[in-house]
């Protein structure tokens, strides 16, 4: 059993690497609607969805796909819990020195490494707000909602999460992926845990949600119109009973729009369903998803000699 003491707020932000920085500058502006913040951080862009500092960050260089992943937790009390755990099962722990934490956004935060999938996740508390509202763009974006990767051991890195970080599994699509929430935040998932085929961890897909169903349909001409390809969708999954549409950027990694999603109470929750491996399973539409979707996406490995 993971401590209580170990409670997240949300997912907090992701950040990608990517190959032209320019150019994806451009996409996430003008294409998927995000906000641009200012930065100083080197070969970086920074973008917010919400009220906060950022919700996303793109960094040039690296292959193409998951620099990091933070998660912005409850209290200091809730930091110090999981950094406790996770230097009680012997990894490393990697403090963000005070000058980066200030550029992005956070009074204090670690970085350590998930095992299975080698992906560097970083624990954050007090995420500025930032400079001015937030105002929507051509899409009503609500939040950045989720990510999904592929480990080479599925099982491994599920256990990892639910068992020692503290994520609770609100359904499974039977020996493919698992959907799990960052207790005790309400949204279904925050992360998908899928298996990988090439014994690599991958990122499968960064998720937005949306307010309305039409940003969806929007979008679907949206894309089409900057020659943007749709891989999944629009469809609705049966797990979250979200209305989903699927494309990517222009390294290929793949981004989802999503609206709608059940939400979970802290206590009297229900029982994660299991749900049969087949296509309804994953769209009660009937639809498939095509071989470019999640096929980009590599996993930045966190580097363990810098660390403490
Ligand atoms: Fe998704």
């Amino acid at each position: 059993m993971a401590p209580a003491a170990i409670r997240y707020k949300q997912l907090g932000y992701v950040a990608l690497n990517v190959s032209d920085l320019e150019a994806s500058r451009r996409f996430y502006r003008d294409v998927v609607g995000l906000t641009p913040v200012e930065t100083d951080l080197p070969d970086t862009a920074m973008f917010r969805c919400s009220g906060a500092h950022h919700d996303l960050m793109l960094t040039q260089g690296g292959a193409p796909g998951l620099k990091r992943v933070g998660w912005w937790m409850e209290s200091d009390a809730a930091l110090a819990a999981v950094r406790d755990q996770l230097r009680g099962l012997g990894l490393p722990i990697l403090p963000v020195p005070a000058g980066e934490a200030a550029a992005l956004g956070v009074r204090e935060a670690f970085r350590s490494v998930v095992p299975s999938l080698g992906a560097t996740f970083e624990f954050f508390v007090d995420m500025a707000d930032a400079e001015g509202p937030y105002a929507p763009t051509h899409t009503k974006i609500e939040r950045l909602g989720h990510l999904v990767m592929n480990s080479p051991d599925r099982a491994a890195s599920e256990r990892f999460m639910l068992e020692e970080l503290n994520f609770r599994a609100s359904d499974r699509i039977e020996g493919a992926v698992t959907f799990m929430r960052c207790f005790p935040n309400p949204l279904h998932h925050s992360l998908g845990l899928g298996g990988s085929p090439d014994g690599k961890g991958h990122l499968h897909h960064v998720n937005f949600m949306v307010t309305e169903i039409d940003d969806i349909g929007k979008a679907i001409y949206r894309v089409k119109a900057h020659e943007v390809p749709i891989v999944f969708g629009p469809g609705r999954h049966p797990p979250s009973e979200s209305v989903f549409l699927y494309f990517l950027d222009p390294d290929r990694l793949t981004l989802e729009y999503s609206y709608g999603m059940e939400e979970f109470p802290e206590v009297g929750d229900r029982e994660p369903r299991l749900l049969p491996m087949k296509l309804e399973s994953i769209d009660y539409w009937g639809g498939a998803p095509s071989p470019g979707m999640g096929s980009t996406g590599a996993v930045e490995q966190f580097e363990l000699e810098t660390a403490e």
